[in-house]
């Protein structure tokens, strides 16, 4: 079976071929980051509009790379949600279209059962059961995952999502936008030692989290100094976010192993992507001895490849494919 991907559900462009055999072909991609970067955030018009630019030839590159003509698909997976609502419509407006006219079926994919499940991408695939640590731009959760389809909401935040919170506090040290990764590079030239944030939540009975009142002591902190703020001030404060932020991610997913017995952590989403954040699971894992998986880099952030793996596996799960023809997208799924 050969599944196409199509992803467009907020500033990135993705389109992949995987087959239920070989595993995946192909997978191209466009970022938006730059050209939003300007605007400080992600314009949804903008982004809509640069959706509708880039779906056919990244199609036609990744249809390249795999060597595979358009008749070879089988079916077409896209994300119907979570994400925002033109752009998401272009994703489904291009899917649909296409497999009506190449008379195959459609699948919807809920975005953040792709980021879950983006480790099967990898050489080395985890097994279920497992928990799946969800940390995105937009979502934060704590998942047991004990099958395709078969997902239990353990915990989740309360209000910011660990990507946002990484995001605001950057953009409080006068950082460019998404500053998540420019901050945590700042962070390793900062000293540990030298502020000490909340760890919101960290000692509460369940496995929800919140990070609004981490972000507000960043700008506590920032409102204390001189302005223009020091490079050594911003890496000392983005340190001390890190450090924060992480430890609060790292503590409630052990959390998590313990309640439920599992020995398999898989970390996914784009903060998955923080060194900080893999070093101190890496180093818990061995002392409680679990095994902690990641997907690769490139699958962290969104991608039309963990897309096109959703769909192939709910097919492979006995999902139905739909008769494609719908036009209707899920921005708050
Ligand atoms: O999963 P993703 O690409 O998009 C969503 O579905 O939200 O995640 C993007 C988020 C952004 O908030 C970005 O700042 C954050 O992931 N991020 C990071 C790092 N790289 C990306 N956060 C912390 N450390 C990083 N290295
Ligand atoms: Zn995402």
């Amino acid at each position: 079976m050969l599944i196409l991907g199509v992803e467009s559900s907020c500033d990135e462009t993705g389109i992949a071929l995987y087959d239920s055999e070989a595993g995946l072909l192909a997978h191209a991609l466009h970022s938006q980051v730059a050209m939003h970067a300007e605007y400080g955030g992600v314009v949804p018009e903008l982004a809509s509009r640069d959706h509708i630019r880039r779906v056919v030839p990244l199609l036609r590159a990744a249809l390249a790379q795999a060597g595979r003509s358009l008749a070879e698909i089988d079916a077409v997976a896209y994300t119907r949600g979570p994400g925002l609502s033109g752009a998401l419509l272009v994703g489904c407006a291009f899917a649909e279209a296409l497999a009506l006219a190449l008379d195959k079926p459609t699948i919807p994919v809920h975005h953040l059962e792709g980021h879950l499940l983006s480790p099967l991408l990898s050489a080395d695939p985890p097994v279920f059961p497992f928990i799946a640590l969800l940390v995105s731009g937009g979502h934060t959760q704590l998942m047991k995952v004990t099958g395709v389809g078969e997902y239990e909401l353990l915990g989740e935040t309360l209000d910011d999502a660990a990507g946002e919170a990484f995001d605001k506090s950057a953009k409080l040290l006068g950082l460019p936008y998404p500053g998540g990764a420019l901050l945590s590079q700042l962070a390793e030239r900062g000293d540990p030692e030298k502020y000490s944030l909340p760890r919101p939540m960290l000692h509460s009975a369940d496995l929800n989290f919140s990070f609004s009142g981490l972000k507000t002591a960043v700008l506590t902190l920032v409102r204390e100094q001189d302005e223009p703020l020091t490079d050594e001030f911003k890496a000392d404060a983005a340190r001390a976010f890190q450090e924060a932020i992480v430890e609060v991610l790292v503590k409630k997913s052990l959390k998590a192993l313990k309640q439920t017995g599992l020995k398999r952590l898989v970390v996914a989403g784009g903060v998955g992507a923080n060194r900080q954040l893999r070093a101190m699971l890496d180093d818990e894992a061995k002392r409680k001895r679990f095994r902690v998986h990641y997907p690769e880099l490139a699958f962290c952030t969104d991608n039309g490849a963990m897309i096109a793996l959703a769909g192939c596996l709910r097919l492979q799960a006995g999902s139905t494919a739909k008769p494609a023809g719908s036009f209707s997208v899920q921005p708050r799924w």
